[in-house]
């Protein structure tokens, strides 16, 4: 028996289907005025011109119409800490002085598996109202935080990567493992949830302050015994980091080669931030395919400084790179402000970041330096079903500002400068509705 129809969605379409700084802006993407995915048990089935494809539809298929709104894939924030949803916000301090002071304390509440699954659940549910489907996340040294985690994730049935934090030196005692204990613990959540439903495993070492050569091999062993499961990891955000490293690894020549001597470059690595890099480290970045992952609210919040994303596209060794939140250091959930946050970080380096570019690097740009993109960040057929649906229209300003806008472009502008959770009307995931913004207000 055939698999029938569940539900369709009409909106204004818009997808990417290559990177603008390859073919320009206007191949880039394909926009439909009026548009219509059909969703069938989770996936995209079909994308077409309402009209025809409504004409073919059996009857009974639920139709959400989503007329004036833009209907995206789903956004995808490839760097994001759900343990630190209450460090958010937190007064006064750059990165080591934050992390002491603020983060650890937060991280130690999670030894308790049930502040962990409530904790996981809020994350989860922020996220979908910010339209974000996908996420790299960072849980803490317990193994529990893991599995709570990915419970709350199987629950929604998102497609999600995480990992548990590898820590055996320069942290408090209570979040320290060993490096024996390192292996043992990623080893059996590994078997126990990466490839399971839509979830995926991050081998995740927090930073090199925190390891010790020995863990930083063994999470390198374990990276080559399972080289589709991923590698997450912070490189060179802040100047005092940079020296600590230098001070705890001196037969190292740079940060990027601490990983680099630990197998832990390649490309499934996604390094957060890559703010204060050598020549010679950008060249390992790029010929390794290793990814860079800018986060401008949180490298703006904690001072740590500018990435370079034009430096990124260096023809002659081009980084592959990547757009994130960074919560809790990163001040919104939303990929919207950190798009526009990114613009204004872009232009301090006295260039600009388009439009198509960055909601190119929200959707499809992301999906691929998770290597995902058979998978999620665009509208195609055979594609996961997740789905985002803007309003450029959701507060007065914004609706102001609409009034004289000329194009597409304009329109993404007004979204990325001034929307947020407000502008995402509804999110879905494998198809399922999971927010709906106008569900959520009646509640109030
Ligand atoms: N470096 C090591 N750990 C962290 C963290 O939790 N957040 C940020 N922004 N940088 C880090
Ligand atoms: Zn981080």
């Amino acid at each position: 028996m055939s698999a029938r129809p569940q539900r369709a969605i009409r909106g204004r379409l818009l997808t990417f289907v290559d990177d603008p700084a390859e073919v320009g802006e206007r191949a880039c993407h394909h926009y439909l005025e009026d548009g219509l995915v059909v969703v069938e048990d989770g996936r995209i089935a079909r994308v077409g011109e309402a009209p025809a494809l409504l004409a073919e539809l059996a009857p009974d298929v639920p139709v959400d119409h989503h007329s004036e709104a833009l209907v995206l894939p789903g956004f995808i924030d490839p760097h994001i800490h759900y343990p630190q949803t209450q460090v958010l916000a937190s007064y006064g301090a750059q990165l080591l002085d934050w992390l002491e002071g603020h983060t650890f304390v937060e991280e130690e509440k999670f030894a308790d598996p049930a502040h962990a699954a409530r904790v996981a659940g809020f994350f989860l549910d922020e996220l979908m109202r910010n339209g974000t489907t996908t996420a790299a996340v960072y849980c803490t040294v317990h193994p529990d935080s893991v599995d709570a985690f990915f419970a709350e994730s199987m629950a929604r049935n998102s497609r999600m990567v995480a990992g548990k934090v590898l820590m055996d030196r320069n942290a408090p005692a209570a979040l320290l493992d060993t490096t024996q204990r390192a292996y043992d613990e990623s080893k059996a959540l590994i078997a126990r949830w990466h490839g399971r439903g839509r979830q995926h495993y991050a081998i995740t070492p927090r930073f090199a302050v925190t390891s010790t050569p020995a863990q930083l091999d063994a999470a390198g062993t374990l990276a080559t015994e399972h080289p589709d499961a991923y590698v997450q990891t912070h490189l060179a955000e802040n100047r005092r980091e940079i020296e600590t490293v230098a001070s705890l690894f001196p037969e190292a020549r740079s940060y990027t080669d601490v990983y680099d001597r630990h197998g832990l470059l390649g490309p499934r690595s996604l390094f957060g931030h890559c703010i204060h890099l050598a020549e010679a480290e950008r060249a390992r970045l790029s010929e390794t395919g290793s990814v860079a992952v800018f986060c401008p609210t949180s490298n703006l919040f904690l001072g740590s400084g500018l990435f370079d994303l034009e430096r990124m596209r260096d023809p002659d060794a081009p980084i592959r790179t990547a757009i994130a939140t960074d919560v809790g250091a990163g001040t919104s959930y939303s990929m919207l402000r950190t798009a526009g946050e990114a613009y204004k970080v872009v232009q301090l380096g006295g260039a600009n970041l388009s439009p198509l570019t960055a909601f190119y690097m929200l959707t499809l740009g992301n999906a691929r330096a998770l290597s995902l993109d058979a998978h999620i960040g665009a509208l195609r057929p055979g594609r996961d079903a997740d789905i985002v649906v803007l309003d450029a229209r959701a507060t007065p300003a914004m609706a102001h500002r609409m009034e004289t806008i000329e194009d597409l472009s304009d329109e993404l502008f007004v979204l990325m400068t001034l929307g947020d959770d407000r502008s995402v009307r509804a999110t879905y995931v494998a198809g399922e509705r999971l927010h709906s913004r106008e569900d959520a207000l009646s509640s109030f």
